[in-house]
């Protein structure tokens, strides 16, 4: 049976780098909603926020998420808020296996470094506030993560562990 592996976390936390290892190392087929929402609207997903607001984003999140198709192995890297609208976590449940892959709200403040500005959720908070910043978000955000059928810590992740992980699942 093809196996689809939604991995979920906080921005920075390595869900786009680690997914497309995966695909280059196991032939998994790879999906980044984001790229999936650039490529239907022909935007960019700050131009999105900016233009459109959260809200829409949200919305076009969720549908580039229903819109995967599962005839391959597939690993799909996730917005850093998706889990937390439109029963996404559910949803993705339901078709898959979910990964959440933690870090600290420190490790996360120094691997985004300087990238935090063009993360549209992240742009205003100032270098000495990101981490409260980063706190206050992912204490909202952990009931939804911790959904999750497993996670793993963000610094041992490897495609090795995540591909054993769901093998051992089956
Ligand atoms: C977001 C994370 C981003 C992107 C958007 C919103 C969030 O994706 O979907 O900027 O709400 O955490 P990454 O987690 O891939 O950075």
């Amino acid at each position: 049976m093809e196996k689809v592996i939604f991995l979920i976390g906080f921005m920075g936390a390595g869900k786009t780098t680690l997914a497309k290892q995966i695909a280059q190392q196991y032939g998994y087929t790879y999906i980044d909603t984001d790229l999936e929402i650039e490529k239907t609207t022909g935007k960019s997903i700050a131009q999105i926020f900016e233009e459109e607001g959260e809200q829409a984003f949200r919305k076009l999140e969720a549908s580039a998420l229903r819109s995967i198709s599962f005839d391959k192995n597939t690993v799909v890297a996730t917005g850093g808020g998706l889990p937390c609208h439109y029963n996404n976590m559910e949803w993705m449940n339901e078709h898959g296996i979910t990964i959440y892959l933690k870090l600290t709200p420190q490790q996360l403040k120094e691997r985004l470094g300087n990238e935090a500005e063009s993360r549209p959720l992240l742009k205003n908070a100032k270098k000495t506030t990101l981490l409260t910043h980063i706190e206050h978000l992912t204490e909202l955000r952990e009931p939804y993560y911790n959904l999750a059928k497993f996670v793993i810590l963000g610094t041992l992740a490897s495609p090795q562990t995540i591909i054993n992980t769901t093998t051992s699942e089956c």
